[in-house]
């Protein structure tokens, strides 16, 4: 593996990780390496991915890590509606295309990342204030994007971000013009568009079992399942710190899965990085029968959105950090 000798050295030079000591258990050891993917995969779980996007694939070493240590891709920004139809009825796929084929020709699952979203949304969907036009864009918008990668996505972030921290509707165009009925809409377009993709509701600081936006998302995700809107899961982003400690990550996961049929943690990154902290959200995921996998926000802190929190697996120059060795012992 291209990180071998790293590993290695992690071993050598005494990380709390190291217990096996002499040289053919650091061979055996060696032999019996394998990538993140393959450890959660083996554990049961579907995949361990991370987020990519044109730019980050043109980076070799970004994209050789990719290729050997994930096994599932979810575009960045490309997939966005500001990417995607930035003017009314024309659309642009270059760069989602660019992710998913990559993906195909990689056999990496895919995520498709997201139908409706307050932010990246383009001036002329925030200017609208007729329900029946916001309706037919939103349908048309979902239609398009979810009709052109049909059957190729495994799952949907059909809605983002959509609530509150006090556990109510977010205020935006889509709760504004149409109320909740929005959700309806979409989630109604999505399965008629890939019938085959499973549909999520994605959302961040659901990381405590108790937390008024985790208890009125599982609520209303309860009410609309229980009227006809196909929602199959529960998407948690899962960007830890001190705010959100990845101790309390098994009990907020197990309270998701109430609601739905699955759940995924889909936008991982943890300020830091700390080993435990990385271990405690892996064990969260695989204590959870309905946990399906965990995507990181990234693969290099060089790249990431928190970048200065140094959150994610790789260093900046693409080395495997504590937090990686410590996911492969623990798997
Ligand atoms: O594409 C433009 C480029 O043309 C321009 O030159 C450049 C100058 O700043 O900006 C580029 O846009 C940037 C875009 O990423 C694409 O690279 C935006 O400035 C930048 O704000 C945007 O950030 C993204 C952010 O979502 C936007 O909200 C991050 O990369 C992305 O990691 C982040 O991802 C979100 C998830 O989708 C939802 N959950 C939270 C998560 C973190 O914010």
């Amino acid at each position: 593996m291209h990180y071998s000798l790293t590993f290695i050295q992690l071993l050598a030079a005494g990380s709390a990780f190291a217990a096996p000591h002499s040289s053919s258990a650091l061979s055996q050891r060696q032999s019996n390496i394998s990538s993140l993917n393959d450890e959660f995969v083996a554990s049961g779980k579907l995949y361990w991915g991370t987020a990519a996007d044109a730019g980050t694939l043109s980076e070799t070493q970004n994209a050789a890590i990719i290729k050997s240590d994930f096994g599932q891709l979810t575009p960045e920004n490309s997939m966005k509606w500001d990417a995607t139809e930035p003017t009314q009825g024309t659309f642009t796929f270059d760069g989602a295309d660019t992710l998913v084929d990559f993906a195909t020709q990689n056999g990496k699952l895919l995520r498709g990342h997201t139908l409706v979203w307050h932010s990246q949304l383009p001036s002329w969907v925030e200017a609208i204030t007729d329900p029946e036009t916001l309706t037919s864009v939103i349908q048309n918008h979902v239609t398009e994007l979810a009709g052109r990668y049909k059957g190729k996505i495994y799952a949907w972030d059909v809605v983002n971000e959509i609530f509150d921290e006090d556990g109510t509707l977010r205020e935006s165009v889509f709760s504004n013009v149409l109320g909740e009925e929005f959700v309806s809409i979409a989630f109604k377009a999505a399965k008629e568009a890939d019938p085959d993709a499973k549909l999520y509701i994605n959302d961040y600081n659901l990381d405590s079992a108790s937390y008024a936006k985790l208890t009125g998302l599982v609520s209303k995700v309860k009410e609309w399942r229980a009227a006809g809107i196909p929602i199959d899961g529960i998407g948690s982003q899962t960007h830890l710190g001190s705010a959100w400690p990845a101790s309390d990550a098994t009990e907020a996961r197990a309270a998701l899965a109430e609601a739905a049929d699955e759940v995924a943690i889909t936008e991982l990154d943890i300020a830091g990085a700390a080993p435990q902290d990385y271990v405690d959200v892996a064990n969260a995921c695989l204590a959870l029968e309905k946990c399906v996998g965990i995507t990181s926000w990234g693969v290099s802190d060089k790249d990431s959105w928190r970048d200065d929190e140094t959150p994610l697996l790789f260093d900046a120059e693409f080395q495997p950090k504590e937090a990686y060795v410590a996911l492969l012992e623990a798997i």
